[in-house]
């Protein structure tokens, strides 16, 4: 028996729609919800009700998962049924069945990548063809790889959201977006960035980076550069390039279709199997007490910025290179992220780390 809940003007389109969300859970042949609204509101009382009404749940919305991830684990553990989330991040990539299967024998202390298609897709497009941000950004939306609010993708929310459910798990701790954790998206990258990037042979790709080191952990989603030939200069259109380090496997990735209906169905799909098949996922208690520091790493990076940005860090090594960009050596995240903050009352400037990836 299967039912679709959709909203009230729908109702009649198909036999399978119903509005009523309490015939569902009072439903015992409905084993099984299925969440795919995205947002907050109303996925957060609907995912919560049927794990009360002791039904499994399956979702691909990452905004809801980060934020929720230990109550609803806790719930679903509470009332013998399963909360699995596949699709919430990486799309089709299998990436959190494998973080998990990793963590069964490993410690993991880094998580790294490329987990947002779109802003891939407009990064790769700028830098293929030289086109302008604007012109990229409605393919990707004509493409449906954009959320609806631009900001997610642009701003790094969406990543965010996927780098917290990841590093709740790999570090099995509780880590919630919020304020603290060091975000700049590609909103202010333009045609002309990408050139200057380009004449050094660098190519620019919005990462999502944590690693954790005694007891604390960063937390960084920024442009950064890589040298042409690195594996993730090479990740282009909507794929997603993401990985962890253990223990004992060393450095892991995945690279995939991370945005996509196809790809999130697959994945969607690949969990209700799982259920089918009575295969157990990892299951966490996020109770680790560990602490956020973006001041422990140091690296080079790229500013672009109408200001002296020489006389703002007097206590850097800064250097100048065309127009308006400044090299800055060895600096934290945080210096670099609470630069930048105070440049943006003012302007529109960009900040890039320089990848040191060996790989
Ligand atoms: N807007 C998201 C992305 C969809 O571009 O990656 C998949 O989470």
């Amino acid at each position: 028996m299967s039912q679709i809940w959709v909203r009230p003007e729908r109702v009649q389109q198909n036999p399978l729609f119903t509005d009523d969300y309490q015939a569902i859970l009072s439903n015992d042949e409905i084993d099984t919800v299925v969440e795919v609204l995205g947002g907050l509101d109303p996925a957060y009382d609907l995912i919560k009700a049927a794990l009360e009404h002791n039904k499994n749940v399956v979702t691909a919305n990452k905004a809801v998962v980060a934020r929720h991830l230990t109550e609803f684990t806790t719930l679903a553990r509470e009332h013998h049924v399963k909360f699995y989330f596949e699709s919430s991040v990486g799309g089709g990539i299998p990436w959190i069945i494998n973080l998990e299967r990793a963590l069964r024998i490993d410690q993991i202390d880094s998580i790294h990548g490329i987990f947002n298609g779109t802003s891939n897709f407009i990064l790769d497009e700028m830098t293929e063809t030289g086109a302008p941000f604007d012109v990229v950004l409605a393919e990707a939306q004509r493409r449906g790889y954009a959320e609806a609010v631009p900001s997610a993708d642009l701003d790094g929310d969406d990543i965010e959201n996927k780098l917290c459910i990841s590093a709740s798990i790999a570090y099995d701790t509780e880590i919630k977006p919020n304020d603290n954790l060091l975000k700049f998206g590609i909103r202010n990258v333009t045609a002309a960035d990408v050139s200057f990037f380009k004449k050094h042979h660098w190519v620019v790709k919005l990462i999502g980076r944590s690693f954790l080191q005694d007891n604390r952990y960063n937390f960084v989603i920024e442009p950064t550069l890589y040298a042409s030939g690195k594996i993730e200069a090479g990740v282009h259109q909507n794929y997603n390039y993401v990985g962890l380090r253990g223990t004992t496997i060393g450095k892991l990735s995945f690279n995939g279709q991370g945005a996509g209906e196809l790809p999130t169905a697959h994945a969607l799909i690949q969990d209700l199997l799982d259920l089918e098949l009575h295969m157990e996922h990892l299951n966490r208690a996020f109770q680790q007490p560990l602490e956020l520091g973006n001041d422990s790493k140091l690296l080079d990076y790229i500013i672009r910025s109408e200001q002296d940005v020489a006389a703002l860090l007097p206590d850097y090594e800064v250097t100048k290179e065309e127009a308006d960009y400044w090299i800055v050596k060895q600096i934290s995240a945080s210096a670099a992220h609470k630069l930048i903050q105070q440049l943006s009352k003012t302007e529109k400037p960009l900040l890039a780390a320089i990848s040191q990836q060996r790989s």
